[in-house]
């Protein structure tokens, strides 16, 4: 294997070394018992293009072909090669660490489709509506998912545009979204449009122990999602000209971290331990009741945590009217988060954590949800299968 490969496959080394197939010449193609996408990449690459899709067959054979068209596709485009009739945006171009991970939407599982009804996850629910929600119906929901990641925007675009065409007839795309990761010097944590670092505490990428608690299905479901995920994907709307009103002590105690070094309050340095007990003068908790990593952290939530792999997104502007007087037009940016979280249920990680997060985070005074989903991510192929294959020949 060589060692472009292996960071290209990232964790998919596990299953070569688990199955002695480490030896093959040709282990480099092999799919693996994570999809790549997740875990694969440290730091994560910086754009995505996500797409979701509808189906518009009910014929389980045409499923079954899109999903082997699909996996070799994949496995060509993350090589940087090229396939039949493809658009050539990426000729020449190096694969750009492009990663693509597949997901399953509830329209898999419908009654009257592909005799899969019996067959959906308890842990893929229908998400519920929460407060503020303005999730618009076409940037909602699908069928299907598709991720590609890439530092390179072209070559993520390209991979989604090769399997939609490869698609035809069988499934069309539903909504998409771009979004991106701006690097700043050294290694340090990317900051979003709110200007905060954002990724300073995660599930460690690194710890199989913490993967396998929060972000891999274990036994607990169905077989053929065991080392699969679930995927929470939201469209944010930051107000950004609202935000830009504020002073930066509000912002500060909206986040429950400074804005410069990205400290959480009264604590030293980024990476401090938030101290969730720490009071001031008064005997306000310094990081507020309802600031966001308050209402967000592991400590509030039962130990609970998520994988986030956000992005940024900026779509431009749109032209708002007030429906009261003085009724001004003007233009608000639609710019935001394409906030991404990867877990093991769904249920006990975004459902439970922001339930509580969407009433009260201080955090939503800024923000509106307007798209996103919820996906069933199976785990990778073996040699030689498909997508979904243990779901499709249960
Ligand atoms: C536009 C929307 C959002 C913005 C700007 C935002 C921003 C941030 C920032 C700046 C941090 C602190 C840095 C870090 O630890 O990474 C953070 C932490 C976090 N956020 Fe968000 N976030 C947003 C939406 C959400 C949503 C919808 C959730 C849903 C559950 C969420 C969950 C978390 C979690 C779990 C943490 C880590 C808390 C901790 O362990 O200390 N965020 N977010």
């Amino acid at each position: 294997m060589n060692t472009s490969r292996r960071v290209v496959l990232g964790s998919l080394g596990v299953l070569a070394a688990s199955t002695n197939l480490a030896a093959s010449a040709t282990a480099e193609t092999l799919p693996g018992i994570h999809q790549p996408g997740i875990a694969s990449h440290s730091p994560g690459q910086d754009h995505t293009y996500f797409a979701a899709f509808d189906l518009t067959t009910s014929k389980r054979a045409d499923l079954v072909g899109l999903f082997r068209a699909w996996t070799d596709a994949s496995q060509n485009l993350m090589r940087g090669e090229t396939t039949d009739g493809d658009s050539l945006e990426s000729l020449d171009y190096a694969p750009a660490r492009l990663s693509i991970t597949f997901g399953f939407g509830a329209g898999l599982f419908a009654a009257d489709k592909f005799g899969l009804e019996n067959s959906r996850p308890p842990a893929l629910i229908d998400l519920p509506r929460f407060p503020g929600d303005e999730l618009d119906p076409a940037r909602t929901g699908g069928d299907l998912s598709v991720q590609a990641c890439a530092d390179d925007p072209q070559v993520a675009f390209h991979a989604v545009r090769q399997l939609a065409r490869l698609a035809n007839g069988v499934a069309t795309l539903r909504w998409t979204q771009t979004g991106y990761v701006s690097r700043p010097k050294a290694a340090a944590t990317p900051r979003n449009l709110m200007g905060f670092k954002d990724g300073t505490r995660n599930v460690d990428t690194t710890n199989p122990a913490e993967m396998a608690r929060f972000v891999w299905v274990g036994n607990e479901g169905p077989d053929w999602m065991q080392g699969g995920s679930y995927l929470v994907i939201r469209r944010i709307r930051m107000a950004l000209e609202h935000w830009d009103t504020t002073k930066v002590a509000f912002q500060e105690q909206t986040m429950g971290r400074t804005k410069h070094d990205g400290a959480p309050i009264g604590g030293h340095g980024e990476f401090a331990t938030p101290d969730f007990n720490a009071t001031d003068a008064n005997g306000n908790y310094k990081i507020a009741e309802t600031s966001h990593v308050r209402m967000a952290a592991p400590e509030m939530n039962n130990g609970m945590k998520i994988l986030r792999r956000p992005y940024s997104y900026n779509d431009g502007t749109n032209v708002t009217a007030e429906r009261w007087p003085p009724w001004r037009e003007g233009l608000e940016y639609d710019a935001g988060l394409v906030f991404i979280a990867y877990q093991r249920d769904p249920r006990t990680g975004f459902v439970q954590i922001f339930k509580k997060m969407s009433r009260m985070d201080m955090l939503n005074q800024f923000t509106t949800h307007t798209g996103g989903g919820l996906f069933a991510i199976p785990p990778g192929t073996t040699r030689g299968g498909y997508l979904g294959q243990r779901l499709l020949e249960s």
